[in-house]
């Protein structure tokens, strides 16, 4: 799907928030056949971010609304929509966003998830400004929140290492000033779905004795196809923003791109020959949080003054699904 028209809404407000327990790399050495220098030089990953037993993904999802709605100055009883973006749901129902509804106390939101993976943030600011832009709603609450460690298994070297907890969130309004998202493609290819996938626990193969025991309610991934397969995709969306939009990548302030491996964000920079340090980075320190990566780091760049309003920012996203999605926005 590809979409030229502008959507006039502006992100009001962002949020994030990173649980405390830190799982480091000298951590996972301790837990699997593993190396800090391995890690480091093959992701990029030095330490990433684990949710405390007691907090799940409606929890990381609260707070880092409640920042996102401070930021913009809105209540929790004038947000009229809540799409929580996320593949580790606190349940397989009721959603997650019925959750965090009734936490804020949004009794007037209309609360409903959205699943796709890593690309979840990216697809939600897009549903999220048509609700606003058709006047379906007067604004839009959208979190990314994961809590991916308690799918991940911590005796599989390969996959273990990557992914950490944490939320980001943002408050979509139509725009009063200069914000706006000009252009955003997105699209999948479901017949790609064995690359990276939790294949047991869903109405597929419903949780029993075997599936525990073969350990099916874990992510299974095929990294290096991933990989391959992220490099070559976000690659061509790169590309086609300066044919699609006009506007040069050269007057694009930021890129966020998806945070899975330093390595393939140097990649991308490399092929469409723009500078590394145009792509915002922050992967050494959170890990893959899939939906929540894109909206912390955007709240980063921020809080840093990297990003300022009225810059031009190019948001990408890759993942499970497969999935993928750019989105040029004026922040
Ligand atoms: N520590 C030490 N060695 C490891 C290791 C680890 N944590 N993980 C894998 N290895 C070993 C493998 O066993 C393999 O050894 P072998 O050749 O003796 O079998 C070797 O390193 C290469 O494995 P490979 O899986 O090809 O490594 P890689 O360079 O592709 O890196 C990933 C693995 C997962 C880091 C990389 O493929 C990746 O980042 N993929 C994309 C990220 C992703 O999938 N994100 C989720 C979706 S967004």
């Amino acid at each position: 799907m590809k979409s030229l028209c502008k959507l006039t809404v502006e992100i009001a407000g962002l949020g994030s928030h990173l649980p405390e327990r830190v799982l480091s790399n000298a951590d996972l050495e301790q837990m699997v056949d593993t190396s800090d220098g391995w890690i480091t030089k093959r992701t990029g990953i030095r330490e990433r971010r684990i949710a405390a037993e007691t907090e799940a993904t409606s929890d990381l999802a609260v707070v880092a609304a409640r920042n996102a709605l401070a930021e913009a100055g809105l209540s929790p009883a004038n947000v009229e929509a809540i799409i929580v973006t996320t593949c580790t749901p606190d349940y397989l129902f009721p959603a997650t966003a019925c959750l965090v509804q009734t936490a804020l106390g949004a009794d007037n939101a209309l609360p409903y998830d959205l699943e796709a993976a890593c690309c979840g943030f990216l697809f939600g600011l897009a549903q999220g400004g048509a609700l606003v832009v058709a006047g379906v709603t007067e604004n839009a609450l959208v979190i990314g929140a994961e809590t991916l460690s308690r799918f991940t298994d911590y005796t599989d070297r390969r996959s273990c290492i990557l992914f950490g907890d944490a939320a980001g969130a943002a408050v979509l309004t139509r725009s009063t000033g200069t914000g706006e998202i000009i252009f955003c493609e997105m699209g999948g290819d479901g017949s790609r779905q064995e690359l990276l996938m939790i294949p047991g626990g869903g109405s597929r193969r419903p949780p029993t004795h075997e599936t525990v025991d073969n350990a099916d309610h874990f992510m299974k991934l095929q990294g290096r196809e991933v990989f391959r397969c992220a490099v070559s995709k976000l690659g061509e969306l790169l590309v086609r923003i300066p044919q699609e939009t006009g506007i040069s990548l050269d007057d694009i302030k930021l890129i966020i791109p998806h945070q899975s491996n330093v390595r393939i964000i140097r990649s991308i920079c490399e092929r469409a020959g723009i500078p590394e340090e145009k792509a915002y980075v922050n992967i050494d320190r959170v890990g893959n949080t899939s939906a929540a990566s894109i909206p912390i780091a955007m709240d980063e760049a921020v809080q840093k003054g990297v990003l300022q309003r009225g810059d031009l920012v190019l948001l990408l996203a890759f993942g499970g699904g497969i999935t993928w999605g750019s989105m040029l926005l004026r922040y």
